[in-house]
């Protein structure tokens, strides 16, 4: 039941009882005034005839006397409505009629003692008067007056009817100024509360609710209002302390990227060496015109190739150390893998290191901003090459595996894609290995080590919704893996979500 609704119904229920009760007083007071008016009348008629009665009685006889009385009785009952006898009393045997009330009820009436009864008499309620007739001190019967209440039920009729008409005017009347008001002060504004209550809720925190109202409904609105700006700036500062944070978190990992690129460059600059010294023989060869025809067509073709590759070299890196927007898309991660792979491979092999990628089936697939896996994985590869300065084996896997999150990672259990990162390096002792993910802890010398490779990592694999794990032993080697939540085929992400794009 609403509000509006409520109010009306008690209003109304605190009014129908008022006039209620106070009708049925007043009707009452009215019925008694009206029955008090109608003992008098019958007194007032009884009185005026005893004496004569008594008088002809007593010196007529009775019979004129009751003759007589038979005659006022018919004029009586013409002008005032009322029925006049003369009856027998319990302790008397003169003539008279039987009393209309049950005689015994007559019993021990005599001198001025007047009685009244209402009783029905054929179906309606009669008001019944008795007044005692005596002759010479001798009791001899009695005047019995009896008319209907007519009057009196007339008048107690009238006074209800006029009570429910009162009490239904004053209803309506209430009715209609609560239901108004109600709608106007508390149905309008609540909806309007309920309103903005929902759009809180949906997040929207805009549009102030004024409701132009002074009472507690408005201090509510009011109230909600200020609760929202401090809502709002509340959000906003959120939302630049992220802003920072974020802005932050990518400088530590263009810094980090940059330190990379200058740990690969030497290997890519060893890596164009061969090409280079290539594209200088033929170009040398042309030059001393030592060829001609065909072999001049190769070798010029030879140059293009091999600048080609270089570009390609130099393309890679300078791709890697760019700073790129932030842009998810669902990717497979033996692409990854092979990117990555291809240029660390000359540091790799540089050290004696030989590079193994195991492919699992099925391929593993990934929602991911692909720059910063591969800069994550560059990461774990780098210090598995570090980590086996005089060679050693180098194993990429990658695989799907359905796999529950350790604890403290809020993640999960469910299918998993996976990157190992295995080396037969020097390993870690536990004490490295629990610090390792710690920001700037390195075991290395400065210049070759910040400690930034696996807390950058960390935080990206972390922000792809899933976790980084090592397992080490001194001596023995390392394993790093990368758990990212697996994504499966569906039309959206197969062949690019527009919205993915940014
Ligand atoms: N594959 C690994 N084998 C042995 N130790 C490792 C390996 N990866 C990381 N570590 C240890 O963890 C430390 C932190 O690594 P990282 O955060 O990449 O910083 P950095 O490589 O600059 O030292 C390293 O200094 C090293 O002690
Ligand atoms: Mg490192």
């Amino acid at each position: 039941m609403r509000l509006a609704a409520k109010l009306t119904v008690s209003i109304l229920a605190a009014i129908v009882l008022v006039f209620g009760v106070r009708g049925y007083q007043a009707a009452r007071r009215q019925m008694l005034a009206a029955e008090e008016r109608a003992r008098e009348n019958s007194l007032l008629v009884g009185r005026a005839l005893r004496p004569a009665l008594t008088g002809i009685w007593r010196q007529e006889g009775p019979a004129l006397a009751l003759e007589m009385l038979a005659y006022a009785a018919d004029r009586v009952r013409r002008t005032q409505q009322l029925d006049l006898r003369f009856v027998r009393l319990p302790s008397t045997d003169k003539p008279g009629q039987e009393p209309l009330v049950n005689s015994k009820k007559l019993a021990g009436l005599a001198g001025d003692e007047e009685r009244h009864f209402v009783e029905t008499v054929a179906g309606s309620e009669t008001l019944l008067t008795y007044l005692p007739v005596a002759v010479a001190g001798q009791p001899i019967g009695a005047l019995e007056i009896s008319g209907p209440l007519t009057e009196r039920d007339r008048q107690f009729r009238e006074e209800i009817m006029q009570t429910l008409t009162r009490t239904a005017l004053a209803a309506l009347a209430a009715f209609l100024a609560v239901a108004v008001a109600g709608y106007l002060f508390v149905g309008r504004p609540m909806r309007r509360l309920v309103a903005k209550a929902r759009r809180i809720g949906a997040g929207d925190l805009t549009g102030p609710l004024d409701l132009h109202q002074n009472d507690e409904v408005g201090v509510l609105a009011k109230e909600i209002n200020q609760m929202c700006e401090r809502l709002a700036a509340a959000q906003a500062r959120v939302e630049e302390e992220t802003n920072q944070r974020l802005a932050a978190s990518e400088q530590l990992r263009h810094a980090d990227r940059l330190t990379t690129v200058g740990k690969l460059a030497s290997g890519v600059a060893h890596e164009l060496g061969t090409p280079l010294n290539v594209v200088s023989g033929r170009a040398k060869m042309i030059l001393r015109g030592q060829v001609s025809g065909a072999e001049l067509v190769e070798s010029a073709q030879s140059i293009v190739d091999q600048t080609e590759r270089m570009t390609g070299i130099i393309r890679q890196l300078l791709g890697f150390a760019r700073r790129r927007k932030p842009e998810h898309r669902r990717e497979g991660l033996r692409g990854v893998v092979e990117r990555t792979i291809s240029l660390l491979r000359p540091m790799a092999e540089k050290s004696g290191i030989t590079c193994t990628i195991v492919r699992e089936d099925p391929e593993p697939f990934a929602d991911i901003d692909v720059s910063l896996i591969e800069q994550a994985l560059t990461n774990l590869v780098v210090n598995a090459v570090q980590a086996m300065p005089g060679g050693g084996t180098l194993t990429i896997r990658s695989c799907e595996e359905v796999v529950s999150p350790p604890a403290g990672v809020a993640a999960t259990a469910g299918s998993y894609a996976c990157l190992h990162v295995e080396d037969t390096g020097v390993g870690m002792t536990s004490e490295q290995l629990r610090h390792a993910f710690e920001p700037f802890f390195t075991t290395k010398d400065v210049g070759s080590g910040t400690g930034l490779g696996l807390s950058v990592a960390h935080g990206i694999v972390r922000d792809h919704g899933g976790w980084l794990a090592a397992a080490s032993a001194p001596e023995k080697g390392s394993r790093f893996s990368m758990y990212l939540p697996a994504s499966q085929p569906t039309e959206a992400t197969d062949d690019q979500n527009p919205a993915d794009r940014g």
